[in-house]
């Protein structure tokens, strides 16, 4: 019996958007996660299964063994940095950038600058950075909202197109970081899967230069 590969996937975007590339490694999952309540989804190939995460909770799945490996925005790894995983390939899916946004007219703070997100390590190593002190407030969904309530002046979060902050009335302000998702790998299972997950690397990235 050959050794079982889990990979965790969240989904949404991820799970789609890793499909095509699952697709041209020869890997193809047996249900779909909108349709199905399983948690735990087989393949095509009896030696490769899918596990279903909260998109944050990919690295702890992966750190800690429960997978192998996992697919994961660049924005959830910057949140849970750790020296138990490998990041071997960029995907180059699920591409957006991590901004600052807020009130187009706001009048400038009294104080410290109040800004919500649900990034709160990235939040605090930018405002760090520009050597700006800032209160960071914990949300973990619908940032947006925050500076419409007069919660916060600022918010942290991930900007695609946009829509979200017009639809809102908030701009983009400043860029933090380009992010798109990544291939992460357990270090642990690298070592004792060396061969298959190596050669499941390699097809990744063939899948993905293929896509560019
Ligand atoms: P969540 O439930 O955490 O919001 P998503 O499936 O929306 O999970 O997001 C997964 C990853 O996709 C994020 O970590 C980020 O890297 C990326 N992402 C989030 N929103 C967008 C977007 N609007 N466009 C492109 N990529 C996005
Ligand atoms: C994400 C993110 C922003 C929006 C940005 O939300 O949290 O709100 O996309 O994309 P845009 O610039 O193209 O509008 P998502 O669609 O993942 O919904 P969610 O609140 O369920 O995470
Ligand atoms: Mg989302």
């Amino acid at each position: 019996m050959a050794e079982m590969l889990t990979l965790a996937l969240s989904k949404g975007r991820i799970f789609e958007e890793t499909l095509p590339l699952l697709k041209a490694a020869g890997i193809e999952p047996l249900d779909d996660p909108e349709k199905s309540r399983k948690l735990i989804l087989e393949t095509n190939l009896p030696d490769v299964r899918l596990i279903i995460v909260r998109a944050s909770d990919v690295p702890t799945y992966v750190e800690y063994g429960g997978a192998d490996m996992g697919v994961a925005g660049k924005d959830v790894l910057m949140e849970h940095p750790t020296a138990e995983l490998y990041e071997p390939v960029d995907l180059k899916i699920a591409c957006c950038k991590l901004m600052t946004a807020g009130k187009q007219n706001a009048e400038p703070p009294q104080g410290r600058l109040k800004v919500a997100t649900k990034f709160v390590e990235s939040t605090k190593r930018f405002y760090a950075e520009q050597g700006q002190q800032v209160e960071i407030i914990k949300l973990y969904g619908s940032m947006e909202l925050a500076p419409l309530v007069g919660m916060a002046d600022r918010i942290v979060d991930v900007v695609d197109t946009g829509n979200t902050l017009r639809a809102n009335g908030l701009i983009p302000m400043e860029h933090i970081a380009d992010i798109s998702s990544r291939l992460v790998v357990n270090k642990a299972s690298m070592k004792t899967k060396h061969a298959r997950i190596q050669q499941f690397i390699e097809q990744i990235r063939n899948a993905v230069k293929e896509q560019q």
